[in-house]
């Protein structure tokens, strides 16, 4: 009878020390994958919280665009890798409207990104790859394209004309 005692005893203290080593490993489990995790979700949200760089570069002197004329002008991206080469060059389409007042549309097709081409006679953007095309004012007149095509705000600075870049938003399928 004693020993049966003994031995529930020795049972019950053999169970409680399972329960605590479990709950001891648990608890070490959660706190390595807490560690693991942080970097990791780190690393991927990082990009979405940083903010887009946006940079005025000069695209042309004032005296170089008659009113109404449309030019294809190129630019250094906004935030061009130190080894991004001719990569980091991007283009835009730039009208002047008036005597101090400009338009800059994206050279990319909002459908997959192609350089679209301006077309004088018949006053329309076209892009070659699937046949989209755009108004004079960057509206899609037909096509696959799914919007306008970006426009990137425009200032004139000791006679020179200045493009705010930024990095041009491509539709995703
Ligand atoms: S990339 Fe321009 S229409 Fe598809």
């Amino acid at each position: 009878m004693t020993e049966n005692k003994i031995d529930e005893t020795q049972q019950g203290a053999d169970e409680n020390k399972r329960r605590f080593l479990i709950k001891v490993s648990l608890v070490l489990s959660a706190l390595s994958a807490f560690a693991v995790g942080i970097p990791v979700v780190s690393a991927l949200l990082a990009p979405l919280l940083e903010k887009a760089p946006e940079v005025w570069r000069k695209v042309a002197d004032l005296d170089d665009f008659a009113i109404g004329a449309v030019k294809l002008v190129t630019f250094k991206n906004a935030d061009p890798e130190a080894w991004a080469g001719i990569t980091a060059q991007s283009a835009a389409w730039l009208r002047r409207d008036s005597a101090s007042m400009f338009t800059a549309f994206s050279a990319n097709c909002t459908h997959l990104g192609c350089p679209v081409r301006w077309e004088e006679g018949a006053q329309l953007f076209m892009c070659p790859c699937h046949g989209g095309v755009y108004y004079k004012d960057g509206t899609v007149a037909s096509g696959p394209p799914p919007k306008a095509l970006v426009q990137y705000p425009v200032r004139i600075n000791k006679q020179q004309i200045e493009i705010q870049t930024a990095p041009v938003p491509i539709t995703t399928l």
